[in-house]
């Protein structure tokens, strides 16, 4: 294969990866065809999980794009950061609602499963039919495990939290996986989470070294004041870090101290970072939320390639 035939994909620490364009397949299926591992997740060109961009600063979601020979794109991720899945053996330690619409779950795996704060696993618990993804809320280093599960009407994680759940009760673990995870750059961060995106969010704080921490903000939106959670461990993060906290809900009653707004609106309150070139901006929620917020923070002068964001989609 000479490389006019070939495609090729630039890391982000300069690595490149060469692979023959298979005619009529993805970019995303040709590099699989050739043995490597990309990241991916909806593989539909709805989550932009696969997003890359080619010398023009456009971006190409690799999982729809056309193979064809000489093409040549960057990757916004490091060759190293996607790593193989592995599969782990788990045990509830134990759970609870943590507001009207939010369960934590708590666990503890068998073997040690290395992950970079951000990323998610798919996760099979007895009686499921398919398995859930769902992101870590705590920091790598500490050794349970803590998952933020919506309550989701007729939804079979929630059923199951819901009905037959009990400490104890093994299940497996297999990932990790995703390209959200938190950049070790000493700019200004930027966080906006919509209900439970808030869990690879809060393990992405949770990491951050609060001695050489760079400006943070983050604001945490709920749809009303009764599924907000998580509100003491975040004023503790706010304490620990140098980290601006709103809080907004759509709906809210008078006891609500927050702001009445979506979080996509409650961004212009941001002061602790610039809302403009140089900060790092990480969105994670529901696919409308995360849409809207990264039109807003375009509006505002941050630039596509640093805001990074994980749409918490239904997989089949
Ligand atoms: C990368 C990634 C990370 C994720 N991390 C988390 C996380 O940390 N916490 C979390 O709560 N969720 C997370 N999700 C979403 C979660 O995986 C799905 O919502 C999951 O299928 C819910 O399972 P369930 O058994 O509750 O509902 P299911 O039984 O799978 O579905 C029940 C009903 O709800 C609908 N539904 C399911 N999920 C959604 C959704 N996201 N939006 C709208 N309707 C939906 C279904 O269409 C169905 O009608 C993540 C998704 C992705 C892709
Ligand atoms: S994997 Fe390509 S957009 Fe989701």
């Amino acid at each position: 294969m000479s490389l006019s035939d070939a495609i090729s994909l630039a890391f982000a620490d300069g690595e490149v990866m060469h692979f023959p364009a298979v005619t009529g397949d993805s970019v995303l299926a040709s590099a699989e065809q050739a043995g490597n591992v990309l990241a991916s997740n909806c593989r539909e060109g709805t989550c932009r999980t696969c997003a890359a961009r080619n010398n023009e600063g456009e971006e190409v979601l690799l999982c729809i794009e056309p193979a064809r020979a000489g093409l040549s794109l960057k990757l916004p991720y490091r060759r190293t950061d996607v790593t193989p899945p592995s599969l782990r053996r788990a045990k509830i330690n134990g759970f609870s609602r943590v507001s009207k619409s939010v369960w934590e779950l708590r666990y503890r795996l068998q073997f040690p499963l290395p992950f970079l704060p951000g990323q998610y696993v798919e996760t099979t618990f007895p009686g499921l039919d398919a398995p859930r993804r769902f992101s870590m809320a705590n920091a790598p280093s500490q050794k349970e495990q803590v998952l933020h599960v919506r309550d989701l009407p007729g939804g079979g994680m929630s059923a199951y939290l819901g009905g037959r759940a009990k400490p104890e009760d093994a299940f497996t673990v297999r990932g990790p996986f995703g390209v959200f995870y938190l950049r070790s750059t000493s700019r200004p961060k930027l966080f906006v989470a919509g209900g439970t995106g808030l869990a690879p969010i809060m393990s992405m704080l949770a990491s951050i070294d609060p001695d050489t921490a760079p400006p943070l903000a983050l604001v945490a939106g709920f749809a009303s004041d009764g599924d907000a959670y998580a509100i003491e461990e975040l004023r503790g993060l706010g304490q620990r870090l140098p980290l601006q906290l709103i809080l907004a809900a759509d709906r809210a009653g008078s006891s609500w101290s927050g702001m009445k707004a979506n979080p996509v609106e409650a961004v212009r309150f941001v002061k602790a970072v610039p809302l403009g070139p140089g900060t790092e901006a990480y969105l994670c929620g529901p696919p409308g939320m995360v849409a809207a917020a990264r039109q807003a923070l375009a509006a505002h002068g941050l630039s596509d390639s640093d805001v990074f964001n994980e749409a918490f989609t239904h997989a089949p």
